[in-house]
């Protein structure tokens, strides 16, 4: 398919999309999506998206408690937390300190919080993942990011982030959405969603190619799966799935 085929699709999704386009030109739609748009979404679309992602998230998840310190603790910090819809998966007794950019998600948080009675809640920070000045270095056991990294402003400084926190020998969780395979059909239609995706779902980047940045990232073990979690009719997958060591 070429340039043109795909900037003309863009145009006729734009078009679709003007109103939000005119708000957002008009500097209201951001503090709108912020406040009430994305965390209605995110809370509508989390049952679903919890039952197609839970076997996953298990598997994930499974062996978190490998890095709890040597006193036997597990302190855990979550970058973009949203609703918590990790901590089902969290073992019993760790410690959950949570961050967001947004703090509209804090009232589905505490509801989540009294669901999960098997793990301490530390608190919540308002903080960009690319900025964790508020959490000491080498303070905690893991870092968990699941469906973040697509919408940061920087990836790397993100990961760079995640690593000063980590104590040495601690792990970094994710499970993130990422670019398709160049030839493929859904890469294509990734790149006519991509930039109207990205204003309506504040900041998510369709195309990120995130295995790259934690290849890249100064962890002395990686270990990434490739995976397809089927969410039919969107542009949002295939994944990526792992844990790095610091
Ligand atoms: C799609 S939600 C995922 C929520 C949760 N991690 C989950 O898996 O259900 C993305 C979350 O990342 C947050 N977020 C976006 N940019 C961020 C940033 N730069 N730093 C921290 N959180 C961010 C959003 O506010 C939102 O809560």
């Amino acid at each position: 398919m070429t340039e043109t085929t795909i900037l003309f699709l863009r145009a006729c999704l734009a078009l679709l999309a003007m109103p939000i386009y005119l708000l957002s030109f008009l500097g209201i739609w951001k503090p709108f999506s912020r406040k009430v748009f994305f965390p209605f979404f995110l809370e509508k679309l989390s049952g679903i998206h919890e039952k197609k992602t839970k076997k996953h998230k298990q598997e994930l998840f499974h062996n978190l408690s490998d890095f709890s310190s040597p006193s036997g603790e597990l302190k855990l910090l979550e970058i973009g937390t949203g609703y918590g819809t990790n901590f089902q998966f969290y073992p019993p007794g760790c410690k959950v300190t949570c961050t967001d950019i947004n703090p509209n998600f804090q009232q589905g948080l505490l509801r989540s919080i009294s669901k999960n009675q098997h793990i301490h809640y530390e608190g919540f920070l308002v903080a960009a993942g690319e900025d964790l000045y508020q959490v000491p270095s080498g303070s905690v056991d893991a870092v968990i990011c699941t469906f973040v990294l697509c919408s940061v402003q920087n990836v790397n400084g993100t990961l760079k982030e995640a690593l000063r926190v980590l104590r040495p020998g601690g792990a970094f969780y994710f499970l993130e959405h990422v670019a398709a395979d160049h030839a493929s059909w859904k890469y294509f239609w990734q790149q006519i969603f991509y930039p109207t995706w990205k204003l309506v779902f504040d900041g998510c980047c369709l195309t990120r190619e995130i295995w790259k940045n934690l290849e890249q990232a100064k962890f002395s073990e990686l270990s990434l799966n490739h995976i397809s979690i089927a969410l039919p009719w969107t542009p949002i997958q295939p994944h990526v799935m792992g844990y790095a060591v610091k």
